[in-house]
């Protein structure tokens, strides 16, 4: 038996692969396109396993899924290809619609077709899973109960558009024509391999560099953090107990203003890596415009998957952000080797504009 996982190269992605093969010796076949979000280097561990079958594609590319899943009939498919960075949205949604919604359709259709010639056992044994987002349901006011499964889809940027069409698509798979599938929608993750666009690893290794600390707005926008490998058992729980056709919220509980995870960032690198001339890193911070259409608040209610399957976070924000911190100092060859050309070229123009 052998799983199929899409994306496997990514922030998540990597971290699940990594974490599924710690602990189990079932195959994955991982299929990822390397954008730029895409990094082999998180996978070096691996190099030699014959576990891993890593394959570069698109999941739009319908013939490669075709032979992919006639070649190794795996029991399950997860899906954490996408686009994932909302300010790239903002800039260029164009992607965001390729890969998020007319991939995921793409895969969707290939796994219906193979599922639908398996045999029985195999058949109902099946499972696709789906790795979204809580943007989807859109934003809270500050004592607006946290989201359920069943809040409203009220998506506010073309990335959370995007990725409320891929759930859309794939409910209806499952409606329409039984497909076994899964949702999960997570909170914001951190932890090992997080690609340095994204808030927390941005002000790390922007502190270390001497570099401003972007804070958009005020900074009082909330969000719910999840350690990464917290995420992963839960999509490994959900892919094994699992109700086919539910969605599960995952989420760590959480909530802070994103300016407390700042200077919680700061404290920690006074602490690990004080400042050669003795000042705080606080005093790097600077406010810039802010995003626009920026949602002000996520909660995740996350009871659901506590209850049905068991699953609790094992690391406390303060663990988990400490351990962060702590692995971008150790890999200081990860950090160089991301921040290459492409990268730099990001960093400048989003800033630049933001600073204006
Ligand atoms: P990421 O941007 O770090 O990685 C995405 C991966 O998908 C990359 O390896 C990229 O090369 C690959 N990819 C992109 N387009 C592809 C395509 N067309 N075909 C094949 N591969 C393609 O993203 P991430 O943060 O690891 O997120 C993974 C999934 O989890 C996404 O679906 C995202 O929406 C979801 N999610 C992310 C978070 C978070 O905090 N990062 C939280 C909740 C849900
Ligand atoms: O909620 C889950 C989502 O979390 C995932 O679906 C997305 O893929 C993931 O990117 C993340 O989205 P966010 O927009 O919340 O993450 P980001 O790290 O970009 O921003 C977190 C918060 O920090 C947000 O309120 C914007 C703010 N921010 C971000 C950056 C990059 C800043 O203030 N300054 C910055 O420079």
């Amino acid at each position: 038996m052998s799983i199929l996982v899409t994306g496997g190269a990514g922030f998540i992605g990597s971290n699940f692969v990594l974490d599924w093969l710690a602990q189990s010796d079932e195959p994955i076949v991982n299929l990822d396109k390397l954008t730029y979000a895409g990094n082999l280097e998180n996978l070096a561990s691996l190099q030699g396993d014959a576990r891993h079958l890593f394959v570069r594609g698109d999941i739009g590319d319908s013939a490669l899924l075709d032979a992919l899943l006639a070649q190794h009939r795996p029991r399950a498919v997860l899906n954490f290809a996408a686009e994932s960075h909302v300010d790239r949205s903002i800039h260029g949604p164009q992607d965001f619609i390729q890969t998020n919604v007319v991939g995921t359709f793409a895969l969707l259709e290939a796994v219906r077709a193979h599922w639908g010639g398996l045999p029985e056992a195999e058949k109902s044994a099946f499972r696709f899973l789906h790795v979204s987002t809580d943007e989807v349901y859109g934003s809270l006011g500050p004592t607006d109960p946290a989201f359920t499964e069943t809040h409203r889809v009220e998506p506010n940027s073309p990335y959370s558009a995007s990725k409320a069409a891929s759930d859309h698509l794939v409910r209806a798979w499952h409606h329409t024509y039984g497909l076994p599938v899964l949702t999960t929608n997570c909170s914001n993750n951190y932890g090992p391999y997080h690609f340095p666009e994204k808030l927390i690893p941005l002000m790390i290794v922007n502190a270390l560099a001497g570099l401003a600390l972007p804070v958009y707005g005020d900074g009082l926008q909330v969000r719910d953090w999840l350690y990464v490998r917290d995420h992963t058992s839960a999509i490994r729980r959900v892919l094994q107990a699992g109700r086919p056709g539910e969605v599960y919220n995952v989420g760590g509980w959480n909530e802070k203003p994103n300016i407390e995870i700042v200077h919680t960032v700061c404290a920690l690198l006074d602490e690990l890596r004080p400042r050669a001339d003795g000042k705080c890193y606080r005093e790097q911070i600077s406010h810039v415009r802010d995003r626009p259409g920026h949602d002000r608040r996520y909660a995740i209610d996350a009871r659901k998957i506590e209850r049905e399957l068991g699953w609790t976070p094992a690391e406390t924000f303060e663990s988990g952000i400490r351990q962060t911190v702590q692995w971008v100092l150790d890999h200081p060859d990860w950090v160089a080797h991301v921040q290459s050309g492409a990268y730099r070229q990001w960093i400048h123009q989003h800033y630049a504009e933001a600073a204006a």
